[in-house]
């Protein structure tokens, strides 16, 4: 399974933040966004990612995140010349992809929630044709909805429906068999003028080859692309964070307990931070860790 972040777009909304610097590289909280979705993928136990953005915003990703080797990742860089649709990522990404299935996460999306991770892990290996992942919201209208069949069937899209079918919003994660490089090729631009994700998750449909799992009561899925969300989600991170006792998308962490790095890397990486609060975590972690297994 290869694994694309697609961290381009315009981030219009959050003018004048994003005027010179991509949202994606914006704070949420004590990290950039981009680290958020990347623990996603690091969660599923993908290693061989693709990062995609505009070729302005790029060598900034790729300062931030390096070859990921120190993470025991393969990160890899694309440009997306313009923003021209979210499926453009499988176009851009196709050798990348090559014959392995693949998960795309968009960059601004942040996910946190009991059993994401086992989730993740039980779900991709398997997916066959389109796996989505959909959360309840208060405001369907304003998203892609998903109908569910009770055995996990996508039944219906509908963009930013006026009477939504269901209140299950389409999150910005998915996994798709390879074929998808063929459906992505073969789309057309949307009115808007762009390669529209949804058409490709129609065309899994229409074949009768879609899933989506909800993600459940109690699962934070956040957005980040107005002011007002971008701050909500810093704060959302920051009360988990404070009142746990954990971090949630600490990008050492996840390559230490998915077994990407050693104890002894891992600890590396730490004492390199430790005049943060972010590196005496890390150090923390690695204490309990070595006490634990005394
Ligand atoms: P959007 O929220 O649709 O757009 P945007 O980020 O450009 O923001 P705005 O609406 O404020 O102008 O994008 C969702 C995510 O997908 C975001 O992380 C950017 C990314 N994206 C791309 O990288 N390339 C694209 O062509 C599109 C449409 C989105």
């Amino acid at each position: 399974m290869k694994g694309i972040v697609l961290a381009g777009g315009s981030g219009t909304r959050l003018y004048p933040l994003t005027h010179a610097i991509s949202k994606q590289l914006l704070p949420v909280y004590n990290k950039p966004m981009v680290y958020y979705p990347l623990s996603v993928l690091m969660l599923g136990g993908i290693r061989d990612i693709l990062v995609i953005s505009s070729p302005e915003q790029l060598p900034m990703f790729h300062e931030l995140l390096g070859d990921g080797r120190r993470l025991g990742l393969s990160l890899s860089y694309a440009e997306q010349p313009q923003p021209d649709g979210i499926a453009q990522a499988l176009v851009i990404g196709a050798d990348h992809i090559g014959t392995d299935p693949v998960t795309l996460v968009l960059g601004d999306n942040v996910f946190h929630g009991p059993g994401f991770s086992r989730l993740l892990r039980s779900r991709l290996p398997h997916v066959d044709g389109a796996l989505l992942f959909g959360c309840s919201v208060s405001d369907p209208q304003r998203y892609g909805v998903g109908e569910v069949a009770a055995d996990g069937r996508l039944l219906s899209i509908e963009e930013k429906p006026a009477q939504p079918r269901s209140n299950l919003a389409l999150t910005g994660l998915y996994a798709y068999t390879n074929d998808v490089i063929d459906i992505a090729k073969n789309l057309r631009p949307s009115a808007r003028g762009e390669l529209e994700i949804s058409d490709v998750n129609r065309a899994y449909l229409d074949q009768g080859r879609a899933q989506l799992v909800n993600l459940g009561r109690g699962f934070a899925w956040l957005d980040t692309g107005t002011h007002d969300s971008l701050l909500q989600a810093a704060h959302y991170v920051q009360v988990e964070e404070q009142r746990q006792g954990v971090r949630i998308a600490c990008l050492e962490e996840i390559a230490y307990r998915m077994g990407f790095i050693t104890a002894e890397q891992c600890q590396e990486l730490a004492s390199r931070l430790r005049h943060t609060s972010y590196g005496r975590y890390l150090h923390d972690i690695m204490n309990e860790e070595r006490t634990s297994s005394d």
